[in-house]
């Protein structure tokens, strides 16, 4: 049986290095792996590729554009042609980014089933573009792996069938178990960039609603810049929001701020297990911190990842530099009810399951 899965964003490569090592495990599957380019750096992309043993790309399709049309527009075109080219039996995607939807309109157009991993995810905003693309990956999958309880009823509030409905847990908590050990060993990053374990804020800021406009990046400065005066503030600096912040003429400053590149994910998940608080505006940061027991204040008006605030484990952190800098202050040392939404730590076995016995 052959798969042809689609990457382009940093989380896919993580997600899919789970799946992909299960899948490489079993003879009767035979996988082909595209990567869009939509993330292009070393240290948005050849890192993963490297520290989590994925096989390189058998297509790199190269698309690096700025507007969401022009980029979707070109991967359709490619990957058009490389699924003509493999003719695959299922086309697997990950998540909501472009390359997801691209993906997933590409193949249906084709006939080529579609099996979509973090399927039901919703934050009811269509503002978001990753929204819009959940929305028509799930509609047009046939094979449809979600996460959690609520991501199976989005989708049968939806009308999907439930035949097509699996849930099978996270494939991050998969990882955050299979890498969590491999970080400890390896990673020197507390050291490297003097952190006191336990006493740290970690950062993390991408998405567009907090990016594109300088008044709310602003906000999000101001905000850092008042919690680092008491505390180390440690921000892996995504390329949005580097080249956001230029391009506004804003400054991300402060006291106690240790500003870095993009990290491997080995010295992600040392920063955020060691960490006293998260602050974030990442889906899968955010799920991190609860798999690793860390306090967590979401950057955002919502989340997706509703479990977590239910559960007390997560926060949003509202409008203005003053609510986040108390829910900051509010969330640290706290902790939330212990629960499992995210299955048993098994969803790349199931998902392999469900593939195999697809055909
Ligand atoms: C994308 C996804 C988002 C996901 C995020 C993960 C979409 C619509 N968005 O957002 O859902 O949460 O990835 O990180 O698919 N850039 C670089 N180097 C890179 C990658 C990006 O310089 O390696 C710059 C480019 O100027 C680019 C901008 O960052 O235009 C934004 O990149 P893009 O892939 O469009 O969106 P992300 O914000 O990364
Ligand atoms: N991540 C990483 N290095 C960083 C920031 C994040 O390895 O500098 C990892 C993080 O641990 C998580 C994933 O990237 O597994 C989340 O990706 P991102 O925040 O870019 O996207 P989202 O999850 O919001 O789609």
């Amino acid at each position: 049986m052959k798969v042809l899965t689609v990457v382009g964003a940093r989380p896919q490569f993580i997600k899919a290095a789970t799946v992909s090592r299960v899948l490489r495990e079993h003879d009767e599957i035979d996988e082909c792996l595209v990567h869009t380019g939509q993330h292009y750096d070393a240290n948005m992309s050849d890192v993963f590729f490297s520290e989590l043993e994925i096989p390189h790309p058998k297509y790199n399709l190269g698309v690096i554009a700025q507007r969401h049309g022009e980029m979707t527009g070109l991967m359709l075109t490619r990957l058009e042609q490389v699924l003509i080219d493999e003719n695959p039996d299922v086309c697997l995607i990950y998540g909501d980014t472009n390359s997801t939807a691209a993906a997933a309109l590409a193949s249906a157009k084709l006939r080529i089933p579609v099996a979509h991993v973090e399927a039901g995810l919703r934050s009811f905003n269509r503002a978001m573009p990753e929204e819009i693309n959940r929305v028509v990956a799930d509609h047009l999958s046939d094979i449809l792996f979600a996460p959690t309880a609520n991501s199976v009823s989005h989708l049968l509030r939806e009308g999907i069938p439930n035949s097509k409905i699996f849930q099978v847990g996270d494939v991050m908590y998969d990882a955050s178990i299979y890498y969590g050990l491999k970080s400890q060993q390896r990673s020197r990053v507390i050291k490297n960039l003097g952190c006191n374990c336990g006493e740290y804020v970690l950062v993390t800021i991408h998405r567009q609603e907090n990016t594109n406009d300088a008044d709310r990046l602003g906000v999000l400065c101001d905000a850092i810049e008042a919690i680092s005066r008491d505390r180390q503030v440690v921000l892996p600096l995504h390329p949005r929001t580097k080249k956001q912040l230029e391009q506004f003429g804003l400054d991300l400053t402060g006291k106690r701020l240790v500003l870095t590149e993009p990290v491997g994910y080995l010295d992600m998940v040392q920063l955020e297990r060691n960490a006293a608080i998260i602050l974030t505006d990442s889906g899968g940061v955010q799920k991190e911190a609860y798999f690793y027991r860390v306090p967590c204040v979401t950057l955002r008006a919502e989340t997706e990842w509703i479990e977590l605030v239910e559960t007390g484990w997560n926060r949003l952190g509202g409008d203005s530099a003053i609510e986040i800098i108390e829910a900051t202050e509010e969330a640290i040392g706290s902790t939330g009810k212990d629960a499992q939404p995210y299955g048993s730590g098994r969803a790349a076995e199931e998902i392999y399951s469900v593939l195999k016995n697809s055909k």
